[in-house]
């Protein structure tokens, strides 16, 4: 069936979906093969030529063998990049494989130099960060990137909102700065449902699907969307490099975007009810959420990001003590690292996910970060609310910070 013309959520739930029908079949079936029977010996080589290239499989050629061509995977693929309005979309098995292969591409054609704006997922930090794969990194704040940029710039690095402090870039403005350059954009918190980077003129979109994509703490992957050049050369480094989907992965991912449009608007709405909620605690010195007043200085929600989504960040008055104490009496809320699942998760991204950030760069020892469930908001406002309490500092030194803060002492706090 026909869905491009269809609305979001009606996209959400039928791309990728084409084909199915005819098999008899309600779902797609999930094919664990690793390799294919060939008609012949001369199809056989001709595909194999074209699928290790890069090319998709066309009438004309056979799937060969798993690496390099998986019907589910293909689907998923499919589905992602009508749901990102991009030309196609590559797979891999995680997050970081997929921003491997975007850096090997790079760095392969001679494009080693990328520019890289602050704050960016731990991992991506540091893979940028020591050159692992053969990269040179320079930082630069969105207003230096056009000034960084090199003959020999391969791509434009960015997230927004940013992990872990939720940071918000004009994507417009940093593509018209990236010129010739492609920007690539994490769009992992956002998701398509809040923000579709390639109408701002991104180039490239890249997602940690084991977050929202696959949204239940149960399937890792990364995908990559782009044009049909990048797409080409995605897939011909994953065929050689072999950081491929498995296919029952891609099935609960594609599974995932029929109802990405439900979770990431309820986890959403429960996120910005507690965001406020929790930024009247004494022991939270800040709250990073950017649908918060004043939080979103350049106008970027509703212009480019449809609403704040649902990761908030709290520095906490007591530092990395308190932040210790308020991840540790969660009980609701997993002291867990990753996010975007139905369940909610807190973590200390100093220690955990961004531990192997350069200490400039590193996020303040009081910052947790939270990514909000589909929990009912009370339960959950219950939970942070009480572990707020039990990380806040003794009265004597509370009192010191408060009159430093030039607010009210600490009162215990109610549910709401
Ligand atoms: C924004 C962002 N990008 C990329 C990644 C890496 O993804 P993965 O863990 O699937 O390799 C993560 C993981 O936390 C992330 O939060």
């Amino acid at each position: 069936m026909q869905t491009s013309n269809s609305r979001f959520e009606t996209r959400a739930v039928h791309a990728g979906m084409h084909g199915v029908r005819e098999l008899g079949s309600h779902v797609p079936p999930i094919d664990l093969s690793t390799t294919n029977p060939l008609p012949s010996v001369e199809l056989g080589g001709r595909s194999y030529e074209e699928l290790a290239g890069g090319h998709d499989l066309g009438d004309e050629r056979s799937a060969v063998y798993q690496r390099l061509w998986q019907p589910g995977v293909a689907r998923f693929e499919a589905a992602l990049a009508e749901l990102e309005g991009a030309h196609g979309a590559v797979a891999f098995a995680s997050g970081m494989a997929a921003l491997s292969a975007l850096l090997i591409a790079s760095a392969s054609a001679g494009r080693p130099h990328i520019v890289a704006v602050r704050p960016l997922y731990g991992g991506t930090d540091h893979v940028l960060d020591t050159g692992l794969l053969g990269t040179e990194v320079s930082w630069a704040t969105a207003d230096e990137v056009a000034d960084a940029i090199r003959a020999d710039t391969g791509l434009v690095v960015v997230e927004s909102p940013a992990n872990p402090t939720l940071e918000l870039l004009d994507l417009g403005a940093l593509a018209r700065a990236a010129g010739e350059v492609p920007l690539l954009v994490d769009n992992t918190f956002a998701t398509p449902v809040l923000q579709r980077p390639i109408e701002h003129g991104a180039a490239l979109v890249l997602h940690s699907a084991t977050k929202y994509l696959g949204g239940h703490g149960d399937v890792m992957g990364g995908v990559v969307a782009g044009d049909r050049e990048w797409v080409g050369r995605l897939r011909r480094v994953r065929a050689l490099t072999g950081g491929l989907l498995h296919p029952f992965a891609a099935y609960l991912l594609h599974r995932g975007l029929r109802t990405l449009p439900v979770r990431v608007r309820a986890q959403q709405a429960t996120a910005g009810e507690l965001a406020s909620r929790l930024a009247a605690h004494p022991a939270v010195a800040a709250v990073h959420y950017p649908g918060l007043p004043g939080q979103d200085p350049q106008g970027l929600i509703g212009r480019q990001q449809a609403g704040p989504g649902s990761i908030i960040a709290l520095d906490l008055v007591g530092g990395f003590e308190a932040a210790q104490r308020f991840v540790e009496a969660c009980e609701l809320v997993t002291h867990a690292v990753s996010l975007g699942g139905v369940d909610s998760l807190v973590q200390h991204p100093a220690s955990l996910t961004h531990r192997p950030v350069a200490g400039e760069a590193k996020p303040a020892a009081g910052v947790v970060r939270l990514s909000i469930g589909l929990e009912h908001v009370d339960d959950l406002a219950d939970d942070l609310l009480r572990a707020l309490d039990a990380a806040s500092l003794d009265e004597a030194t509370l009192a010191e910070t408060e009159a430093a803060l030039d607010r009210p002492a600490f009162a215990t706090a109610d549910a709401d």
